[in-house]
């Protein structure tokens, strides 16, 4: 359905002042009668929301901004959330807020914008949104962004209530922008025409260090965090439950069936999926990525299900099985599924504070590289193997990665506080060691190829090692049999 057809400019492009819609009939609102423009102005009940809760974060939030604020004393800092971004002709991808913007307010609504201003003894925080629509300007009814056409959304005194920050009018910051002196860094990539207002007051390599510490700052989950990503993993385990019962569903279409089954329960208890549900049954699973989940699944094969559900707050779980399609391994899918089981068993071990961040990863390859070289797959010693990193023809990936808003969270980190640092409590990773003999791989017996196996489970580091969030669905080879024959009678 399109937004009736109207050529209205879009918010950016208004004017403070609403302009009445008698005025901008002319041309811009074609087929809009007076009596009508008249008759959408009014007879609407105030709907403004009062006395409202702050959203749960809200104290975290403030944590977060008040670290941010003492790391760049003096500096004005601009935070967007991001803009909707165009599908197709007029249809927009599912919006998704800029991770730096969702961490620091909690708030998801595109086109916000966090503004942290220096003052004598810190900063003060503002957010920046579209208030409600203008109902006397037809704003509301016409513009496709009207909350007639996409939902009502908070005045900025809710989002102030809501956020526990101080809000304003986005339309008038780019202005507000230029006219500000002083140091001022902002988020890149989100939101072209705030970068445009800054373009002659920023440096590319002052935003990156924004961006750097934004990612670092999240190397350690607060207890807010670490209930999402707990959350986000009971989710994933009912999703992942749900695909077992279905399996007989999908040896009757394809990998679709087993995608569209996780993505219910992600839609439906959560926000989405974190990422492209990876739903690689037979040879797909050695494609690292297998997103087209468009394969036939058969008995006697193998379904690798990588997938994850994303909370309403955007942290996602990121979890592996590699199940039976028919609940029983083969004795050649049992020998590789039962080493990459050891592995991940010695990776979780290592996983603990005041460890290398490398260590745990070490402690896969090395139990891999030992099964590899037992079954005369390549040659040892292990550790020259190790050494020249042979092993990795069929291991293929590093052993695991931070997790929370982003599924490879802290990205940008620098290599001494994430893959070169130290395990702290708080940090929470996945450790997912895997094997893969490709379907093309004339070095292994013919037998093993096309099978791909890896476990992934989500790891919070505590005070004296570890939890296993994802603990709740079963890892070893036979915990699974018996797991996949309960839920299937
Ligand atoms: N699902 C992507 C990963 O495991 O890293
Ligand atoms: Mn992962
Ligand atoms: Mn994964």
């Amino acid at each position: 359905m399109q937004d009736g057809g109207q050529q209205v400019p879009n918010a950016e492009e208004q004017t403070e002042e609403a302009e009445p819609i008698k005025q901008r009939k002319n041309g811009l609102y074609p087929g809009v009668s007076d009596e009508l423009a008249a008759s959408m102005q009014s007879g609407w009940a105030d709907t403004e929301l009062h006395d409202l809760q702050p959203i749960p974060q809200a104290g975290h939030t403030a944590d977060r901004r008040a670290a941010l604020s003492a790391r760049f004393p003096g500096e004005r800092l601009v935070i967007p959330a991001g803009k909707l971004k165009v599908r197709s002709n007029d249809t927009d991808y599912p919006f998704r807020a800029s991770v730096e913007y969702a961490y620091l307010t909690g708030d998801q609504t595109q086109d916000g914008v966090l503004v942290l201003e220096p003052t004598e003894d810190g900063h003060e925080a503002t957010i920046y949104l579209l208030p409600r629509s203008d109902r006397e300007n037809g704003e509301f009814w016409l513009d496709g962004q009207g909350e007639l056409w996409v939902g009502r959304r908070h005045s900025l005194d809710e989002a102030r209530q809501l956020l526990g920050l101080p809000a304003k009018d986005v339309r008038k910051l780019p202005e507000e922008l230029r006219e500000a002196t002083g140091p001022v860094r902002v988020v890149r990539g989100h939101d072209a025409g705030i970068e445009s207002a800054l373009t002659d007051k920023v440096t590319a390599e002052r935003d990156e260090e924004l961006r750097v510490y934004l990612s670092e700052a999240r190397l350690l989950k607060d207890a807010f965090e670490v209930g999402e990503l707990q959350k986000a993993v009971d989710s994933t385990t009912r999703g992942f439950e749900d695909v077992v019962k279905v399996l007989d569903k999908a040896q009757a279409t394809s990998e679709r069936y087993i995608e569209g089954t996780f993505f219910l329960r992600a839609r439906v208890e959560g926000n989405d999926i974190g990422y492209g549900s990876i739903c690689a049954a037979g040879p797909h699973a050695c494609t690292l990525h297998w997103v087209r989940n468009d394969g036939p699944v058969r008995a006697g094969d193998l379904l690798l299900l990588d997938a994850g559900v994303e909370t309403h707050s955007l942290y996602t779980a990121d979890v592996t099985r590699t199940l039976p399609v028919d609940g029983t391994y083969t004795a050649l899918q049992r020998k590789i599924y039962d080493a990459v089981y050891e592995a991940q068993e010695a990776g979780i071990a290592a996983v603990r504070p005041g460890a290398k961040y490398r260590d745990f990863h070490e402690a896969a390859q090395r139990v891999l590289a030992t099964r590899l070289v037992e079954w005369g797959l390549v040659e040892g010693p292990v550790d020259r193997v190790l050494e020249l990193g042979l092993q990795r023809r069929w291991t293929l990936h590093g052993t695991g990665h931070m997790l929370g808003m982003d599924v490879h969270d802290c990205a940008v980190a620098r290599t001494e506080t994430y893959a070169g640092g130290t395990l702290e409590p708080g940090m929470c990773l996945t450790v997912e060691p895997g094997l893969y003999f490709q379907a093309d791989d004339l070095t292994v017996p013919e037998e093993y190829r096309g099978i791909g196996v890896r476990i992934e489970d989500d790891i919070l580091v505590t005070e004296d090692g570890n939890r296993n969030l994802s603990a709740a669905l079963p890892r070893s080879s036979t915990e699974v049999e018996a797991w996949m024959a309960r839920l299937k009678s």
